[in-house]
């Protein structure tokens, strides 16, 4: 991530009124004294109400770059069950063993897109002949919906789409890049010193009557938003070496989600959980050399460190703490089944064999979800549950438990 928001390495923009989005994040500002913390920020620019990037009804996922309409299909990025339907149904063999040892017959999705994963592991679980009484679908936004109903007409019966989750779960629970759509905290070491990196108004801007205060001359200017530092006593959980400047991420949004659905899954009969999504273990994430953080923003395929521009026009993701995920399910009472590659987890679930059978364009795009280079290597699965936990297929061979 860039730091200063003048060298951000984007086109620039004409300069315009401030959009309904950026207003109301301005006001935010405002309330707040005059800085917000990004992860506040974040949380704004992706999922305020009817307007934030995850709040509207706009297409943010799905087409490949080059499909119908432009750029990238008038989508920004793609995700696993948009690229290939054997990642769903490679997923459903782990999801039906689960639901077996865990006697559930519930499969809940947070964060469920198109709700092409959805359509998988419902087919794959129909094929393995695994009984399912419900498919429950739980997103912060629900802009979606109607997409998703509209792709699991044929599922209709069975699924079903909840605003909040009850006290207690049972069952299965999956999500494909959901943490990583969690707002992060911004870290800075500048000089030596930690601070943590926030938001506050431009000077061109006039707080009071939320327009910019004189035109700006340089069309990059053009921004209600410029980062603002504050000294903080927060610190990655692991010591950085050395006093270089270093920006980085903490996420407790992601640690307190999987804290609440342990909480959830151990008050009902018991449960397991398999989360799919770029990132590292602990000493890879806040390793040295990785001074510029992970935080990142994609539009129309392409991606750019500029979270603060074009608020709510394109996506802001920050790569997943591995370490930190497992070590909340362990003191929220969760067992870590596994962690290990997507490239690994797939091939223990079986996709080779489906890849097998399927026609070249199939299996050419099954290819990306293996390869190293492509998402086969970044991406991991971690999967976890109650009680003592059993050696689940998905990480047969290849766990990494013992890198977290
Ligand atoms: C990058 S999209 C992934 C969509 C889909 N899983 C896929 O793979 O195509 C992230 C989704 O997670 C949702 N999300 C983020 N935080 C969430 C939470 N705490 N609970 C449920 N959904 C959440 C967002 O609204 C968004 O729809």
């Amino acid at each position: 991530m860039q730091p200063d928001a003048t060298r951000q390495a984007l086109p620039a923009r004409a300069p315009s009124p401030p959009s309904p989005l950026e207003t109301r994040i301005a006001q935010a500002v405002q309330a707040a004294g005059g800085w917000l913390p990004f992860d506040r920020f974040m949380h704004l620019a992706l999922y305020a109400p009817g307007l934030g990037y995850y709040a509207r009804d706009a297409r943010q996922f799905g087409l490949l770059p080059g499909g119908p309409g432009s750029p990238g299909g008038g989508s920004d990025f793609v995700t696993a069950p948009e690229l290939s339907p054997l990642f769903g149904e490679a997923l459903a063999v782990q999801v039906a063993e689960a639901l077996r040892h865990t006697g559930g017959d519930e499969v809940w999705e947070f964060g469920a897109g198109s709700g092409a994963l959805a359509a998988q592991v419902l087919d794959g679980l129909a094929r393995l002949g695994q009984p399912l009484a419900r498919y429950t679908i739980v997103d912060v936004s629900g802009a979606l919906r109607a997409r998703q109903q509209a792709r699991l007409a044929a599922h209709a019966g069975v699924v079903r789409w909840v605003d909040a989750l009850p006290d207690a779960m049972a069952g299965v629970v999956i999500g494909n890049e959901v943490l990583d759509a969690m707002p992060v905290k911004l870290l800075a070491r500048t000089g030596g010193v930690w601070h943590e990196r926030g938001v506050a108004l431009s000077e061109l801007f006039e707080p009071s009557a939320l327009a910019w205060r004189a035109q700006p001359a340089i069309e990059s200017e053009a921004n209600p938003f410029t980062w603002a530092d504050r000294p903080t006593d927060l610190r990655p959980p692991l010591e950085v070496p050395g006093t270089h400047d270093y920006v980085t991420e903490l996420h407790p949004q992601q640690r307190a989600f999987i804290a609440t659905l342990a909480e959830r899954l151990r008050a009902g009969p018991g449960g397991a959980a398999f989360f799919i999504d770029y990132g590292f273990p602990e000493a890879e994430y806040w390793h040295p050399q990785r001074s510029m953080g992970t935080l990142a923003c994609h539009r129309a395929h392409r991606m750019d460190d500029a979270p603060l521009q074009d608020v709510g026009e394109k996506d802001i993701t920050a790569h997943v703490d591995f370490t930190g995920i497992a070590l909340a399910a362990q003191d929220a009472g969760l067992t870590v089944l596994g962690y290990t590659s997507q490239a690994r987890f797939l091939l223990n679930c079986g996709i080779a064999a489906r890849m097998e059978a399927a026609d070249l364009p199939t299996r050419a795009n099954a290819m990306k979800l293996l390869a190293e280079h492509e998402m086969g290597e970044l991406f991991k699965v971690i999967g976890l549950a109650t009680g003592e936990g059993w050696a689940a297929c998905g990480f047969a061979q290849g766990d990494r438990c013992h890198a977290l």
